[in-house]
């Protein structure tokens, strides 16, 4: 075991430090991944049959898993880890990882906030314009030829929209800033209303998506998020209103979400998250309203390299004294 290891974590007991593992849960960035074999010896969890094996083999001794907002450590996989007291994500949602048994056992969750905000703001404004503008259905249109038969429909002004922000948070907030720009008019609800912001606090769902021409989700996902975006909330945004998502797919009712926009009661969608990533209903897939990314919102060389260090910022702080540089919660 190497010295990080072994000076690590006086909550940990003299047995378990001795043989203490960190264990990689599903695949993570090379930087990330070299990394934490060649520092800590990092073990991989392995998939599939091999895995029972495993977990009887080395269980007992893992004590960080380090992980990514993609995989998590769920409900099982963290049952099967009686000594694990550190829970190291990359990315700053963690919804994949059972937050309420690691409170319950004082296991501690770290994520990556902040150094991602603004790709992921740059994402959903890209979002929003092409869903107003539709730039790439246009795109589409010249790359077919059908150009040569006609000019492309018009399409819906973005400079001065209502906007309604689902969750101002860090990210939320990023993208309010980026809005102002547009000259567009921001309203927002959270749980409760924000003391240094100034725009319009809307304490109902429902209320601010009839208010607004297109809602942007950017809230956590988790159980108290779960299809926060309801058949309901979707009807009020109505037929000339835009969903752009760049949480997380669980927040939206995504039945409800197709069945608006194949019958023509939602003007468009701009979508980088979904309930069963990488699977998308296949009714999505044909519709021209609806821009479609693949999770990619923090997704450029400089932000995944800042999410990758500060991931490894949090792993080498844990096992040095036992504290986190970001813990999540
Ligand atoms: C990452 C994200 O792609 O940070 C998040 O919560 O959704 C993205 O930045 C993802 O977490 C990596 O697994």
């Amino acid at each position: 075991m190497t010295t990080e290891l072994s000076g690590a974590l006086n909550s940990v007991p003299t047995a378990v430090q001795r043989t203490g593992i960190v264990l990689q849960v599903g695949p993570m960035m090379p930087a990330v991944q070299n990394a934490i074999a060649s520092e800590f010896g990092a073990l991989r969890l392995p998939d599939g049959d091999a895995r029972p094996e495993f977990i009887a083999e080395h269980a007992d001794d893992v004590i960080v898993a380090v992980t990514s907002g993609k995989v998590g450590i769920d409900e099982n996989l963290m049952a099967s880890l009686p000594n694990l007291r550190a829970v190291i994500n990359f990315g700053v949602g963690y919804d994949t990882t059972d937050a309420g048994q690691a409170k319950a056992r004082g296991i501690a969750i770290s994520n990556t906030p902040d150094v991602l905000n603004d790709c992921v703001a740059d994402t959903a404004v890209a979002l929003l314009l092409d869903a107003f503008r539709r730039t790439t259905e246009a795109d589409r249109f010249v790359r077919r030829g059908d150009w040569l038969n006609g000019n492309f429909p018009l399409a819906a002004r973005a400079t001065g929209k209502r906007i309604g922000i689902v969750g101002l948070g860090r990210i939320g907030r990023a993208i309010a800033t980026r809005l102002e720009g547009f000259r567009m008019v921001i309203s927002y609800h959270n749980r409760s209303p924000l003391s240094d912001v100034e725009y319009t606090y809307r304490p109902s769902l429902l209320e601010l998506a009839e208010d607004s021409d297109a809602l942007i989700v950017a809230t956590a996902g988790g159980p108290d998020s779960q299809g926060l975006i309801s058949a309901e909330v979707l009807e009020a945004l109505g037929p000339h209103g835009y969903l752009v998502n760049i949480a997380r797919g669980s927040v939206v009712d995504q039945d409800a979400l197709v069945r608006a926009l194949v019958d023509g009661n939602l003007a468009g969608a701009g979508l980088d998250v979904y309930a069963d990533e990488p699977r998308i209903p296949s009714e999505l897939l044909e519709l021209e309203n609806v821009v479609l990314l693949p999770h990619l919102a923090s997704g450029t060389v400089e932000t995944r390299n800042d999410m990758a260090e500060l991931t490894l910022a949090n792993l080498r702080s844990f096992l040095t004294n036992g504290t986190l540089v970001t813990p999540a919660s």
